[in-house]
């Protein structure tokens, strides 16, 4: 993994001219927020040596670089997940290159449906906490010492000033937030009306297949990570709904426009070095 990590990186520096500062990995019908990027060097996933390739639809699989309001970004437009096969370790190695190339936020956007029966479809949830149920963890195997201790501490992985400036931010600009606990899961199948119940049970407010694994690396890596997630459905035990990754991708695709002003607002605030 550390050989993969510096050939990847050599590969990348080479093409890059600034450091970025702030890296951002876009979900699920989202990859429009990255469109904002200006002066940007756009590198297909497949371009990258040992970077893993977005298979899903709605996941449009590039590494970009630029600024957005004025500070340097490094953006994956589409991730990969567990279901698609890939290992955790090849699922969060993304966040260890944005990491080896000097960046000390992460920001995500992902789909979740919502659990949280006041939540409406299309809101915009700040994620306070998470619950990993994906049945594995990134950081199993040899801790890798460079990057962060043996057992890194999760008390704070999703850091309230953070919190604070996103809801700042939403509030001022008129738009209506929610926040919550997101818990993790594998799929790709969707849950059953007991699996809705018993996710809700637990404290979660929304449920979704991604975000948790990149939380977990990010934080031994040190990085300070805000993720929202678009509430695509509303998933209700006793009246489930059907589900389908067409009304998935409609409902992102929707929310995009409003995310992506939110993005650009909450990266003009955070703290500078
Ligand atoms: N469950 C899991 N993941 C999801 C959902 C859901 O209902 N909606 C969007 N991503």
């Amino acid at each position: 993994m550390e050989d993969n990590l510096s050939e990847t990186l050599a590969f990348l520096r080479a093409r890059l001219n600034a450091k970025p500062e702030i890296g951002m990995i876009t979900g699920t019908g989202l990859g429009a927020l990255t469109e904002r990027i200006t002066g940007e060097v756009r590198i297909p996933f497949e371009e990258i040596p040992h970077f893993p390739r977005s298979t899903v639809e709605g996941h449009k699989g590039n590494l970009a670089f630029g600024n957005i309001a004025g500070r340097p970004i490094i953006a994956m437009e589409g991730r990969v997940h567990l279901y698609e096969g890939y290992s955790p370790q090849e699922v969060t190695f993304p966040v260890r290159v944005m990491a080896g190339l000097g960046v000390r936020y992460l920001l995500m956007s992902s789909a979740a449906g919502g659990l949280n029966p006041q939540f409406d479809r299309g809101d915009l949830m700040i994620v306070t906490d998470h619950i990993n149920l994906k049945g594995s963890n990134p950081l199993t195997g040899p801790n890798l010492d460079r990057f962060g201790p043996r057992f890194p501490d999760m008390s704070q992985a999703y850091p309230k000033d953070l919190i604070r400036i996103a809801k700042e931010e939403a509030v001022q600009s008129g738009m209506m937030i929610r926040q919550g606990v997101y818990v993790g899961v594998l799929g790709p199948s969707l849950e059953t009306p007991a699996e809705t119940r018993f996710l809700r049970m637990i404290g979660a407010d929304a449920v979704g297949m991604s975000t948790v694994s990149q939380t977990i690396v990010a934080v031994h890596c040190g990085l300070r990570v805000l993720a929202i997630a678009v509430i695509t459905n509303v998933n209700l035990p006793d009246c489930m709904e059907r589900t389908s990754v067409e009304d998935v991708i409609e409902a992102s695709r929707k929310a995009s426009g409003v995310l992506s002003d939110l993005w650009e607002r909450i990266i003009a605030r955070l703290p500078g070095q």
